[in-house]
């Protein structure tokens, strides 16, 4: 991603009717840090949720993708990869033939994994790839063998509706029939909890979203005044859909170096940073059907908070 783009992106951002700057950019290098945080948060639960999914259900997760020859597993923004570690794990004590194939988009991200995994997993064979999603799949596709994909940590939820069907329909394209994608949902629950989780007692969310406003700052020469804003984030359990907002707290003028534009904001004008959609069955179905997947099974932590969903390409 260039400098160019965000640039870009912020200047039609902060230019529409009700401001926005894409989640995407909260992970720089401080941000990416930031998130290992929440995901350490007692509020946080979609991490213990899908990590005791993947500890507890691995076997018949493995036992539901009918493979019966080496495969590939791909996994789209890995991360930290301590969850599906767990999956790994068992695979390589029934020594099943698999190459580990995580894409990300920063080099460091997957410096860092690759290190990590090799250290756990000393016999797991891998093969990262930096950079975009689909380019890198298309240079997957020489493999010419049965892929299991991953997407977890409900990144979907990231997606609003009709951009998260182009994006599954761009997996489905990528896949051949027979392969299948492990999709991790967070699903709708007591919407205290949820509410609980995106807005920490601790102000660690707070940061994340603060730290967009730096990141501009630093990387496209604004002069935001952090002290100026504050974060609100808002559950609406009528459509699943917490939605998270710097709001700017006076009358004030931001100005950026790369785009050469002054910016003005109301008194609790709203930028939305955020989308994290939670969801039901029915909607996850849906998705499934609308993207050309066929459903094969939900995997569910105990307290039924969240879901890895296995699907197949029929
Ligand atoms: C990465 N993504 C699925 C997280 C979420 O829950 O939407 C990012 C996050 N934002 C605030 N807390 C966590």
């Amino acid at each position: 991603m260039t400098n160019d783009t965000f640039a870009k992106d912020v200047d039609q951002g902060l230019r529409a009717p009700l401001k926005h700057i894409s989640s995407k950019y909260f992970y720089d290098d401080i941000g990416s840090v930031i998130f290992q945080d929440i995901m350490k948060m007692p509020e946080y639960y979609p991490t213990p949720c899908e990590f005791e999914i993947l500890s507890i259900h691995r076997e018949e997760i493995i036992s539901r993708l009918d493979f019966h020859e080496p495969f590939n597993i791909i996994e789209f923004g890995a991360g930290d990869g301590i969850k599906t570690r767990q999956l790994l794990k068992k695979l390589i004590e029934n020594r099943v033939d698999f190459t580990y194939v995580p894409i990300d988009i920063s080099q460091k991200a997957i410096d860092a994994l690759e290190a990590n995994m090799i250290s756990h997993l000393p016999g797991l064979k891998i093969k990262s790839l930096v950079g975009n999603y689909f380019s890198m799949v298309e240079e997957l596709a020489v493999f010419k063998r049965p892929g299991l994909f991953l997407f977890l940590g409900s990144n979907i939820g990231n997606y609003t509706d009709p951009e998260a069907h182009e994006l599954l329909g761009q997996f489905n394209s990528h896949m051949r029939k027979g392969d299948k994608l492990l999709i991790g949902f967070d699903l709708q629950k007591n919407p205290a909890t949820i509410r609980n989780a995106y807005d920490d007692s601790q102000g660690i969310t707070k940061a994340f979203n603060m730290n967009l406003l730096q990141r501009i700052n630093r990387e496209l020469g604004g002069n935001f005044k952090k002290e100026f804003f504050d974060f609100y984030a808002h559950y609406n359990p009528v459509n699943g859909e917490v939605r998270s907002y710097l709001v700017s707290l006076k009358q004030q003028d931001v100005h950026l170096n790369a785009t050469n534009q002054c910016y003005s904001f109301r008194q609790n004008e709203l930028i939305w940073t955020e989308l994290s959609k939670k969801y039901t069955f029915a909607e996850i179905e849906m998705l499934a059907k609308m993207s050309g997947f066929k459903l094969i099974e939900h995997f569910m932590d105990c307290k039924h908070y969240f879901t890895d969903s296995l699907w197949t390409k029929p």
